[in-house]
């Protein structure tokens, strides 16, 4: 499942050569965003601010995480987002927010960013087919979002929904998924404070490949449920339909924390590979909830996770 990686396309084929090599000479005078330290002002296009919630572990490269993707409204291969995913339209983008919550409306991306701090998140990024990677996302809590249109009392879940434009995105014309992609969380898994919008990466817009404008990241969760490209956020009473665990129950559970204890079905969720290091490296151990057990754990306490997987 995990496929060989072909890096046959780089950014140089998906980029105007001037955004290129500026990019280049950037990340060759900035030797300290790949060493996983703070911005220099050349590249803090976002401003973003560091966070604690950061791992000092070395983020992949650019490269590399804008052109190893998966969101199959562009294509199922790794390659398709890069190659496709410049078809979206994403401005003017706004987010439905809905359901149990004081405030509904269609809020567009800037009032939704205007009074928020964007901070820098360098996560691990564990995917539900055994590769990892590191990304250094930029973005804000969702619980603050959440906190200013107001949770009702009844509201347990969260749902989300990427936007569906078949027009736009030549995968979604296929009936590969019950489209639009859908996603959920539990309520306090939402208000995690590690639990995040991303606007960016490497402190620059969300390339669109990645979910731009706006997408969600849960680091302690298989990558399915960080949602890309979300135009609908809703509150609701009841566990909402989730894409892959509605696709294929048995393999993909709504929970889907990362545990290295609990299989696949169809392969072990024991190791992984990580992005860029080659094929012959060692597969890295899988670490119980993605490495993040120390913050998040306490949310499962008493669940039985064979079977709330
Ligand atoms: N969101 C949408 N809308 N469509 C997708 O196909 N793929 C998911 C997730 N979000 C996907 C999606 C999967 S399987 C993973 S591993 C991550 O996005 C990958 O995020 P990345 O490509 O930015 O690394």
């Amino acid at each position: 499942m995990a496929g060989r990686w072909k890096p046959d396309l780089t950014w140089a084929d998906v980029t105007p050569k001037a955004a290129y090599m500026n990019r280049r000479q950037l990340l060759a005078g900035a030797g300290a965003v790949a060493a996983g330290a703070i911005a220099g002002p050349a590249m803090a296009s976002l401003g973003a601010v560091p966070s604690p919630y950061s791992t000092d572990e070395t983020p992949n490269t650019f490269e590399e995480i804008t052109n190893y993707c998966n969101f199959y409204e562009f294509g199922t291969g790794k390659e398709d987002p890069a190659r496709n995913a410049h078809m979206l339209t994403t401005e003017p983008w706004a987010v439905r927010i809905d359901g149990l919550v004081d405030k509904p409306g269609l809020y567009g991306l800037e009032d939704i960013l205007a009074d928020v701090t964007l901070e820098e998140r360098i996560y691990r990024l564990r995917c539900v087919e055994a590769w990892s990677m590191v990304v250094p996302w930029v973005g804000f809590e969702l619980a603050d979002l959440l906190a200013k249109v107001g949770v009702q009392d009844g509201a347990r879940y969260v749902a989300f929904e990427t936007a569906y434009r078949p027009d736009e995105m030549p995968g979604a014309r296929f009936p590969i998924l019950d489209w639009p992609y859908r996603e959920g969380l539990r309520l306090d898994e939402a208000m995690h404070p590690l639990t995040i919008l991303a606007t960016g990466l490497y402190d620059e817009p969300m390339p669109n490949q990645n979910g731009a404008p706006i997408r969600l990241v849960v680091p302690w969760k298989y990558g399915f449920k960080s949602i890309k490209s979300v135009v609908r956020i809703t509150l609701t009473a009841d566990q909402p339909h989730a894409s892959w665990n509605h696709s294929q129950p048995r393999e993909y559970g709504f929970y889907s924390n990362v545990n290295p204890e609990v299989d696949h079905p169809r392969w072990s969720q024991a190791t992984e590979r990580r992005i860029g290091e080659g094929l012959f490296a060692p597969r890295r151990p899988t670490l119980m909830f993605n490495g993040y057990a120390d913050e998040v754990a306490s949310m499962y306490a008493g669940m039985d996770l064979t079977k709330f997987y």
